[in-house]
């Protein structure tokens, strides 16, 4: 006998294949679809999920992709962690508008913000290496990232059995991290 298992109890609202996207900073307003479009994921073993606590107070590190109904379709953030490092963190993308370059636009996004900041490097910890690959990032070891990237590591449920690997890309060879 076969067992139904289901994944996950977020539901989404549908959203139109075809609508208009804005790419934006995050506000206030859309902390509850970032909340429920990470939770979505994260319930399928993709993400870890954000509490709303974690949403504010790092609200200001995000941006939005918002179609012309008013749905806000992606995030993605830039969370600065010392000097010479920032993680991108938080990316998702709505399942129906998955495959349209949404994904890549919010972590060049999140690029262009590290640059603009004069942050020599990014990081991401990730499950879809290919994505990241694809946008020029790199597979590193956890030996040839500073400590500070793990400093989230001991409060996340999969600690003892992570399977995230680390990618990163440098924006300024002359002032990354060397070990
Ligand atoms: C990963 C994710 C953000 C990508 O967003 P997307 O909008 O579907 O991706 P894009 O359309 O921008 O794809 C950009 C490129 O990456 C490729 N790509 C996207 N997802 C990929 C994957 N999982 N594996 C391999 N390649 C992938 C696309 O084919 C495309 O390649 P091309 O430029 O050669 O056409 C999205 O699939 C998602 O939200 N996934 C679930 C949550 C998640 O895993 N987030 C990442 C946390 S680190």
């Amino acid at each position: 006998m076969s067992t139904l298992i289901e994944v996950g109890t977020t539901r989404l609202p549908d959203v139109r294949w075809d609508a208009n996207v804005e790419l934006r900073k995050a506000k206030m307003k859309d902390v509850e679809q970032i909340y429920t479009l990470i939770k979505y994921w994260a319930e399928r073993g993709l993400m870890l999920v954000r509490s709303h606590n974690h949403l504010y107070e790092n609200l200001r590190d995000f941006f939005v992709l918002e179609d012309e109904d008013g749905h806000v379709v992606g995030s993605g953030a830039l969370h600065i962690l010392w000097h010479d490092i920032a993680e991108v963190r938080g990316l998702a993308v709505h399942p129906e508008r998955q495959g349209q370059g949404l994904g890549r636009w919010l972590a060049l996004a999140a690029e262009r913000e590290a640059k603009d900041l004069g942050i020599p490097q990014i990081f991401a910890w990730t499950l879809q290496v290919k994505f990241f690959t694809g946008l020029g990032y790199h597979v590193t070891t956890r030996e040839n990232l500073p400590p500070k990237v793990y400093q989230e590591c001991s409060q996340c449920p999969f600690y003892d059995n992570c399977r995230e690997i680390g990618v990163t890309k440098v924006l300024d060879p002359d002032n990354a991290f060397r070990k």
